[in-house]
């Protein structure tokens, strides 16, 4: 496994616990220590265990020096493809150099297999250094959630493995077939493609994700002009199986490391191709986005009688999405960032992410106690919805706590009839 980020990390140790032998090989050496003693250097829920295990059994091993993947029948490649800092195209550095540290170690009949999410046509770029060394170059994208990882991993929705349609394409593709055998032994349903179809499902699938996330956010700015409550209508078009109530949760939208960098990367790629037209609604995707972080904000002053000048102001969540330590373009932070912008005092919590957060945004100010951070708040704004929220904080509870009773409900899950109920000004994003 080329890379053990998040992706790498959890993909060596779900092989390992399916039976393979595996190695880990990253140049961070700080990465490598932790994931060699069973423990990951993020928050994934079952991860750890997971590790410990795989390192435990012998099955698992980590290293910084490439030498050891001299040996591997398949190389998976699971580096970074971050946004460029100056375009909004991906960074494919990452990519090069892993394959150019790989390549002196291949043995004829290896398999290497692309896991990045990488532009279309990437992959056939790569072809031919992989080839010199007699290996055979397939890619093989990766879908899972983070907070969802290893289940995601040892369980996926489908496995898709591209290939070139020749022999050694085939066999490769055959390959994988046998390393992916216990999950296509339980149902996963295994789609061989040629190399562009492979890159395209994933930019695909984040583009779809990313288009039904900010239509349910474009339908809010409506509900929000006419009066309708949002989350009723998801509920009533979820009921349609051609649409599906699945990320249909209006909110202050999409980020993390994935879908927002994915889908201007995607929009790129096709200006490359000359097709730049055919997902221009991706730009749209992306303003709807970003509005409703605007809107957040906008809600929250509006509620304050147009300045939140010297308001203490809790904001519940850091991360960008709850089961996870990531807060990588975090909605969350963005608001909290926004409002400190215009003179609010702003207190941020988190049940994870806070140390993440603190390097990324050092200016704001962290509480880890959930209670402690809401003690003697103006207001209350939900981000991200853990259940220490939207589940176990009452209405009652944090009255006791807060100086104000207004609650700006970022994600649209809690209930304003018992917030309203318990004396709170409850504010929704697409609700009345
Ligand atoms: C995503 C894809 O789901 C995954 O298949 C791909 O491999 C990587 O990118 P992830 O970034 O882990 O995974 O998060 P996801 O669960 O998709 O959520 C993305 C963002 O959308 C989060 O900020 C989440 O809060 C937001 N979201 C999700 C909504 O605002 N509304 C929804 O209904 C669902």
């Amino acid at each position: 496994m080329i890379g053990c980020g998040y992706l790498g990390a959890v993909h060596a140790a779900a092989m390992a616990s399916l039976g393979h032998e595996v190695i880990g090989v990253d140049t961070d050496p700080a990465k490598i220590a932790a994931l060699a003693a069973g423990r990951a250097p993020f928050f994934e829920p079952g991860l750890d265990e997971l590790l410990a295990e795989g390192v435990r059994s012998g099955r698992l091993a980590f290293t910084d020096d490439f030498a050891a993947a001299a040996g591997a029948q398949v190389h998976f490649l699971a580096v970074g493809t971050p946004q460029l800092p100056d375009s909004s195209g991906a960074d494919l550095r990452f990519v090069r150099t892993a394959l150019a540290s790989l390549v002196p170690h291949l043995r004829a009949g290896d398999v290497v297999a692309g896991k990045s999410t990488v532009p279309v046509g990437t992959a056939a770029g790569l072809l031919q250094a992989v080839a010199a060394a007699g290996a055979t170059l397939v890619w093989n994208p990766e879908f899972l959630r983070e907070g969802w990882a290893v289940q995601d991993t040892l369980h996926p929705d489908r496995l898709v493995v591209g290939a070139v349609d020749d022999e050694a394409g085939r066999r490769a593709t055959d390959v994988l077939r046998a390393v992916f055998a216990a999950p296509i032994a339980a149902g996963s349903p295994f789609i061989a493609t040629d190399l562009a179809t492979a890159e395209l499902v994933k930019g695909a699938a984040n583009a779809f994700l990313a288009t039904k996330i900010s239509f349910i956010n474009a339908m809010a700015e409506i509900a929000e002009a006419s009066g309708a409550d949002v989350t009723l209508l998801a509920d009533a078009l979820g009921h349609d199986v051609r649409i599906g109530r699945r990320f249909l949760g209006a909110g202050i939208g999409f980020g993390g490391g994935c879908l927002p960098k994915d889908i201007r990367a995607f929009a790129a790629r096709a200006e490359e191709l000359g097709r730049g037209a055919s997902v221009g609604f991706l730009r749209e995707v992306d303003a709807i986005n970003l509005r409703r972080r605007e809107h957040a904000v906008r809600l929250v002053v509006d509620a304050f009688g147009g300045s939140v000048v010297g308001r203490r102001i809790t904001m519940l969540g850091a991360a960008f999405k709850p089961h996870s330590d990531d807060v990588r373009d975090s909605p969350a932070l963005d608001v909290a960032t926004r409002l400190r912008g215009l003179g609010a005092k702003v207190t941020v919590t988190d049940p994870e992410a806070i140390p993440n957060a603190a390097i990324l945004h050092p200016q704001l100010k962290y509480v880890e106690d959930r209670d402690a951070a809401i003690r003697k708040a103006d207001a209350l704004v939900l981000v991200t919805e853990w259940d220490l929220y939207r589940r176990e904080l009452t209405p009652a509870h944090a009255a006791s706590l807060a100086r104000g009773r207004i609650v700006v409900d970022g994600r649209n899950c809690l209930d304003p009839v018992a917030w309203r109920d318990a004396g709170w000004t409850y504010l929704g994003m697409g609700r009345p």
